[in-house]
């Protein structure tokens, strides 16, 4: 199985790349935010807890997260394996991704953190507010998300940076250079390990 993690900071192009990876290798899209964004619409207690946090741009609880997690790694499934896009976002949902990969006789083949500049994101989001209007893409909001990121969610680098399979990429640039080099580092990974 391929599974990938792609990580970053909101607005880095977690979404836009892992759009382009899907196609390309034929991977299960688990994005976290994109599950929430769901339950929240259908008003499901799960949602309905999310929703606040989400709109304070506060991370949710990681019991809630691991629950959505489980549900959709068990599912049958005939796609070459995961692309997790937002998670892990917590120490404790990296520990719980490698148990559960483990459960699946699998484990994580990279880890790519998109690097992107605050201005820069802060740039991306506002201009995407302006045609997609999600909830939480208000100045005040993306500041509280990118502190969340930086006291929550940067620090599991270190749970990852000393292992095979984490790089660090420019997230800055043309989105098809960007996926080029993604390319290139998944396809160096796959290689050495067959
Ligand atoms: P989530 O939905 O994961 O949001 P996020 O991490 O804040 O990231 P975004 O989706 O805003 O950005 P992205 O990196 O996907 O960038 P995109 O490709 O869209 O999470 C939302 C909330 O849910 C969290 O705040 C939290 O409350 C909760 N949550 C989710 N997962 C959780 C978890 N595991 N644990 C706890 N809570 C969780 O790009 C952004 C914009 O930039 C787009 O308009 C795009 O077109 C543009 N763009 C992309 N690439 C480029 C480029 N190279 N150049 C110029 N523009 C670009
Ligand atoms: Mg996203």
């Amino acid at each position: 199985m391929l599974n990938i993690v792609l990580f970053g900071p909101p607005g880095s192009g977690k979404g836009t790349q892992s759009n382009l990876l899907l196609e390309k290798y034929k991977l299960e899209h688990i994005s976290t935010g994109d599950i929430l964004r769901k339950e929240i619409a259908c008003k499901t207690d799960l949602g309905l807890k999310a929703k606040d946090l989400i709109d304070k741009g506060l991370l949710v609880p990681d019991e809630l997260i691991i629950q959505l997690i489980e549900g959709q790694l068990t599912k049958e499934t005939d796609s070459n394996g995961f692309l997790f896009d937002g998670f892990p976002r917590t120490i404790e949902q990296a520990r719980i991704l490698e148990d559960l990969l483990l459960k699946l006789n699998t484990s994580l083949t990279c880890m790519l953190s998109l690097e992107v500049d605050e201005e820069e994101l802060m740039r991306r989001l506002l201009e995407r507010a302006q045609i997609q209007g999600r909830s939480d893409d208000t100045p005040e909001v993306i500041l509280a998300r990118f502190k969340e990121y930086t006291h929550k969610t940067f620090p599991i680098i270190d749970f990852y940076k000393n292992r095979d399979g984490f790089f660090a990429i420019n997230g800055k640039g043309e989105l098809q250079k960007i996926f080029e080099t993604l390319v290139e580092l998944i396809d160096s990974v796959v290689e050495k390990s067959a």
